[in-house]
């Protein structure tokens, strides 16, 4: 729609045609091939893992890293509330139960304090999760150490969904290195987009191998077509992987500009009384994905809702923050660890934050019209 502003569109860099074009001069437009190999050769190498596997959605990417960790029926899985349901569903895929663990107020993401309570409850009663899943949101790290220190302790291995942090980082290592297996998402509002598409990372590169294999329908080394294992039709086209390549090409632009962004907004919007933005804890580097502004509800009397209905009104997409997974209905039974024994974190980040358009194709007159209608929403 002309003039309009969405959250975070897609921003071509120029650079993927010309690798669609070798993918269509070499015919290689089915499945696999030579572009999917050589994108998952430069993720893992622009992350520092020693292995990527290219898949048709970060969703799939999960479903797989938490078969590999031997997820099944009536395990319970521990998972970042603060998430897109896209961190959970594969949890029920597996007939596995999702435990809820609040964010602590500096990164927003899980809580070791609350992490360290459910995994000491879980030992005492002898159920230890299969594998505690850890959300990086908004583009920044979790604080990885103590979470790791906790799982290490109690055995649990750790997935870490990277889906919106490919360029951040932690202690100076890389986002989605962290777990015993990472994920990525390439989903049309994410840094970098293939349309639509995954990746799972690690260093164990026999689990690749397999989930490689489940991947493609399972099918086995016959002339024949052989299962003896449930798969799926989860591997990304050779096309889609020749736009992500273009993408990746100008990955750290993209984390720069995205940082101005929060910059400005920050510099423009941050000095009205009752807002703030998501702070940048001191262990990481965020890519800011998007930026995420709070408004609170002691001083502003104007909703985040409001907000959003206001700049919609205006042709501006803005979003709410994620509903926690422990507020959603198809969760209503689930357990739930708070950040403190009455003091949920999560929710009170859903009821004042607010999503700002982020895309890293807007110009500065843009970003003036964005701020400009801010501003006047809270003087209204
Ligand atoms: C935190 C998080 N996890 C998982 C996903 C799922 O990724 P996809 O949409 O590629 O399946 C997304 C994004 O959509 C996400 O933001």
């Amino acid at each position: 729609m002309a003039n309009c502003i969405f959250l975070s569109p897609p921003h071509m860099s120029g650079e993927e045609l010309k690798f669609v074009h070798e993918a269509f001069e070499s015919n290689w437009i089915a499945p696999l091939g030579p572009q999917v190999e050589a994108f998952e050769k430069e993720i893992a190498s622009y992350i520092g893992a020693r292995g990527a596997l290219a898949l048709s959605s970060g969703t799939a990417a999960i479903h797989l890293g938490l078969r590999l960790l031997g997820v099944g029926q009536g395990d319970t899985v521990f998972c970042s509330s603060l998430t897109f349901i896209g961190s959970v569903n594969p949890v029920l895929y597996l007939g596995a139960t999702p435990v809820f663990i609040d964010s602590e107020a500096q990164s927003w993401n899980m809580s070791p304090q609350a992490l360290e309570r459910a995994l000491q409850d879980a030992a005492k009663n002898q159920c230890l999760p299969k594998a505690v899943i850890v959300v990086n949101l908004y583009g920044q790290s979790a604080d990885m150490d103590p979470i790791l220190g906790l799982c290490e302790e109690h055995g649990v291995p750790l997935l870490e969904d990277a889906a919106e942090s490919l360029g951040a980082f932690y202690k100076g290592k890389a986002s989605g290195t962290f777990g015993k297996y990472g994920i990525f998402s390439f989903n049309g509002n994410k840094l970098i987009t293939t349309s639509g598409g995954g990746m799972l990372v690690s260093d164990d590169i026999e689990g690749l191998k397999k989930a490689r294999f489940w991947a493609t329908q399972a099918r086995d080394p016959a002339r024949h077509y052989q299962h003896t294992e449930v798969g799926y039709n989860y591997r990304l086209s050779n096309i889609l992987a020749a736009i992500g390549r273009g993408q990746l090409c100008v990955i750290d632009e993209r984390v720069q500009r995205k940082r101005e962004i929060f910059e400005t907004y920050q510099e423009q919007l941050g000095s009205i009384p009752g807002v703030s933005f998501m702070p940048e804890a001191s262990f990481g580097r965020s890519n800011r994905w998007l930026t995420v502004m709070t408004m609170d509800p002691k001083v502003i009397d104007q909703s985040p809702w409001g907000l959003v209905d206001y700049l919609t009104e205006r042709g501006i997409e803005s979003r709410p923050v994620w509903k926690p997974m422990h507020l959603q209905p198809l969760f209503a039974e689930a357990r739930y660890y708070p950040h403190e024994e009455r003091r949920s974190v999560s929710d009170t980040l859903f009821e004042t934050g607010i999503c700002l358009p982020s895309g890293t194709a807007m110009t500065d007159e843009d970003m003036e019209r964005v701020v400009d209608a801010i501003r006047k929403y809270m003087m209204s």
